[in-house]
């Protein structure tokens, strides 16, 4: 028998609990033995429910229960959840979680508390719901050099523009669109701000970088509150969608360079797909070349049905360390600073403007005008291939006094 205990029965807790209810004949079939939830760990009160029975709200009584050999923690954050897991961990049992906040701030350290242990810890409900892409990712493009991931990661954003795109809505109708949809949460800031996809990218690049831990903080970030009406006539004239990108690169020599930020997609791009909540990310590996992933990014079936395949693979290799990755922090930092990065941007200023008057500041350089529905500006897309830094195109625009604001185009 596997005995699973939950810690925390929010939207995702209960979802787990759900998931191994409704499919638990097919489960058994999976891991040939019986599996049930054995104990579920929260502080609040719920309404009497089909689980009620199995609730404490003590946590000495949960940790003492060693018939459990898998812990779920959907507690979220980095303080009570990060101490049940080290707790959880260091007891030998292993650890599945869609706490992406814990694994990006703590990975390096939780998962070699796993392996010292003779257990796992297992996220991949932290990136993407219920898509699959960290095991993808970490084993079946394994044999690969991960050149290129670019993912749509937060689809709480993603809902936001698809509204503001589809809706004529400007961005405070569509976040209050959100929040009424239960979609965003009453403070939505690790949404809008790009944290929740700094966090996200984060991990996918420390599996794409084989490892080598990459700290959120090194990311450059940008939410999506500037985004304006006048940015989605923009997009609709250049046959774009604007997306929430986060992007990896990486280069030979063992560095990369990674954003958040939202970008000019163009439609013909496979992840360009992916409206309202949805979330895709596209991966490219030097011997694949281009794969995608795509499906629900949230949602408390979608993002247990992740959690629970890994709970079936914790149970199935118990104490044999399989397939736990082990990450270590680098020498020195991997990620290319921000200023250096490449970039292609279309930018806003006011007026009808000459644009010979701006070649000096783009030399050697494309400079194209976007013909819009916008009156009163003048548009413009500068920069291809290897050409314009991010210090140059900051440098570039502090000079331009008609300068409004500037949306990146994603290559
Ligand atoms: N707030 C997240 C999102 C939840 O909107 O994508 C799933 O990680």
């Amino acid at each position: 028998m596997i005995n699973i205990g939950i810690l925390g029965f929010g939207v995702v807790g209960s979802g787990v609990a759900e998931v191994i209810a409704m499919n638990r004949e097919k489960l058994e079939r999976h891991l040939e033995q019986p599996i049930q939830v054995k104990k579920i760990l929260d502080v609040r009160d719920f309404e009497e429910g089909p689980f009620s029975g199995l609730l404490t709200k003590d946590s000495e009584e949960f940790f003492d229960d060693s018939d459990i050999s898998v812990v779920v923690e959907t507690i979220g954050g980095v303080g009570i959840a990060y101490e049940f897991t080290s707790r959880a961990l260091k007891q030998g049992k292993s650890v599945v979680t869609s706490n992406k906040e814990l694994v990006a701030t703590h990975g390096v350290e939780l998962l070699q508390l796993a392996k010292d242990n003779h257990c796992a810890y297992f996220f991949e409900a932290a990136v993407g719901g219920g898509i699959p892409i960290i095991r993808p990712l970490h084993r079946c493009l394994a044999a690969n050099r991960i050149t290129k991931i670019a993912g749509i990661v937060n689809g709480t954003t993603n809902y936001i523009l698809t509204q503001m795109e589809s809706s004529d809505m400007d961005f405070s109708a569509a976040l209050s669109r959100a929040q009424l949809k239960g979609y965003a949460e009453s403070n939505p800031s690790a949404d809008i701000d790009g944290i929740d996809a700094q966090r996200k990218i984060a991990i996918l690049s420390s599996i794409a970088m084989n490892g080598i831990y990459i700290d959120p903080d090194q990311i450059h970030t940008e939410g999506i509150k500037n985004i304006s009406s006048e940015d989605m006539s923009y997009a609709r004239a250049l046959g774009a969608k604007i997306k929430l990108l986060a992007i990896y690169k990486s280069y030979k020599e063992g560095s990369c360079e990674i954003i958040v930020a939202p970008h000019l997609l163009d439609r013909s791009e496979p992840i360009s797909v992916a409206d309202g909540v949805f979330n895709a990310i596209a991966v490219d590996g030097n011997a694949l070349g281009p794969s995608m992933f795509y499906g629900k990014g949230a949602g408390k079936l979608a993002t247990a049905s992740a959690v629970v395949a890994d709970v079936l693979d914790a149970a199935l290799h118990q104490s044999k360390n399989a397939h736990i990755m082990s990450w270590t922090h680098p020498q020195q930092t991997v990620v290319k600073p921000f200023e250096e990065m490449h970039v292609k941007a279309l930018i806003r200023l006011k007026g009808d403007v000459d644009i010979n008057k701006y070649r000096s500041l783009f030399p050697n350089m494309q400079i194209k005008p976007v013909v819009s529905a916008v009156r009163n500006e003048t548009a413009l897309v500068v920069g291809q291939e290897g050409t314009l830094t991010e210090k140059m195109l900051a440098e570039a625009t502090s000079q331009i006094k008609e300068f409004i604001a500037l949306i990146r185009v994603y290559n």
